[in-house]
């Protein structure tokens, strides 16, 4: 229920928008450039899929979750974002923001939530961003930074987490946002989680939409991650990568693991695709470890690397795709 959802419900849309523009003539095609300028929006951001989303939040309870509450964050510029912070069964002094992929809502990720409260011992905070499930506003790359800024101050101010590690997790367009929040607040952060996630928007579009390919130039929602994640110095760095990704090709996940400066370590899942990584066998084993060899400073034990230690063997073996 990311990205692939809401490329596939609006395709067909696009689609016809994207034939037109490129037999169109000239000013057919600027006219038709033009929709797509001002639509990117919805198909960037489908926050009103799957049917429901904005109506219906999940809650804690209907899963049982122990230790919760409802957080309205209020942001700088004035939005309320309905959001949850759950707590753990049996604390290990651990934090973890978490920051989902662009389609849904906080409430139909819970059930990957409740693993870390419950099982893993970590206080998770689920953030809703603006304009999605229960919180007010509207999406846009500036405002999403925003949310993620007033998430990780609340966290670092609550009285449960002041002395926690904390990490930041994010799932696709999440990762993005991820990348972008631990760049600014490097001395606040000790791990990053990624999932699935893609050089930049411009860069996806081509591989996700490939009739859109010669539109992709007149996205405004930018996302840089391959060019925000090499600033990132000292944040270990966990990668999750679904080798059966059919929306973010996979070779987007080893350029940003080739471009990391920071301590990293890159899990690969050879059946996991775009939705389902998080399904595969050994997903959750695989952050417990990075997150305890964080806590415990013996990153070296689950064979994480220093940035530029590492990277010409893993460019060999890449091959080309590094640009
Ligand atoms: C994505 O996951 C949701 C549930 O997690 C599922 O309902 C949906 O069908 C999945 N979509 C794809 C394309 O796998
Ligand atoms: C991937 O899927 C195949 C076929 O279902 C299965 O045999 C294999 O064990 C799976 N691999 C992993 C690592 O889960």
């Amino acid at each position: 229920m990311t990205l692939y959802d809401s490329f596939s419900a609006i395709s067909s849309t696009l689609l016809t928008v994207a034939k037109g523009t490129i037999v169109a003539s000239t000013g057919i095609s600027i006219l038709l450039s033009g929709l797509l300028y001002f639509k990117q929006s919805s198909l960037i951001y489908p926050r009103y899929l799957p049917e429901g989303a904005r109506t219906e939040v999940a809650s804690p309870d209907d899963l049982n979750i122990r230790s919760w509450e409802g957080v309205k964050l209020t942001t700088k510029d004035g939005e309320t974002l309905n959001s949850f912070f759950l707590k753990a069964v049996k604390p290990k002094g651990v934090t973890v923001l978490f920051m989902h992929g662009n389609a849904g809502n906080i409430g139909h990720r819970l059930p990957i939530a409740k693993v870390f409260s419950d099982q893993m011992g970590c206080n998770i905070f689920m953030l809703s961003y603006r304009g999605y499930g229960f919180s007010t506003g509207r999406p846009s790359e500036k405002g999403l930074i925003i949310d993620a800024e007033a998430a990780l101050n609340y966290i670092l101010e609550h009285p449960d987490c002041k002395h926690d590690k904390i990490f930041i997790y994010g799932q696709s367009l999440g990762g993005a946002l991820a990348i972008k929040l631990a760049a600014r607040n490097q001395e606040k952060v000790h791990g990053l989680i990624l999932e699935n996630t893609f050089r930049s928007m411009r860069t996806l579009i081509p591989s996700a939409f490939p009739p859109a390919k010669y539109l992709a130039r007149l996205c405004h929602q930018v996302w840089p991650s391959e060019t925000t994640l090499p600033g990132i110095r000292e944040v270990p760095t966990l990668f999750l990568s679904g080798a059966r990704d059919e929306l973010v090709p996979p070779d987007h996940m080893k350029t940003l693991y080739n471009l990391c400066n920071a301590p990293k370590v890159w899990r690969e899942f050879p059946n996991g695709t775009h939705n389902e990584t998080v399904a595969e066998p050994g997903y959750f084993e695989r952050i417990y470890e990075f997150i305890l060899a964080v806590r415990k400073g013996q990153l070296e034990k689950i064979g994480v690397v220093r940035g530029a230690e590492r990277k010409e063997a893993v460019d060999e073996k890449v091959g080309k795709k590094r640009e």
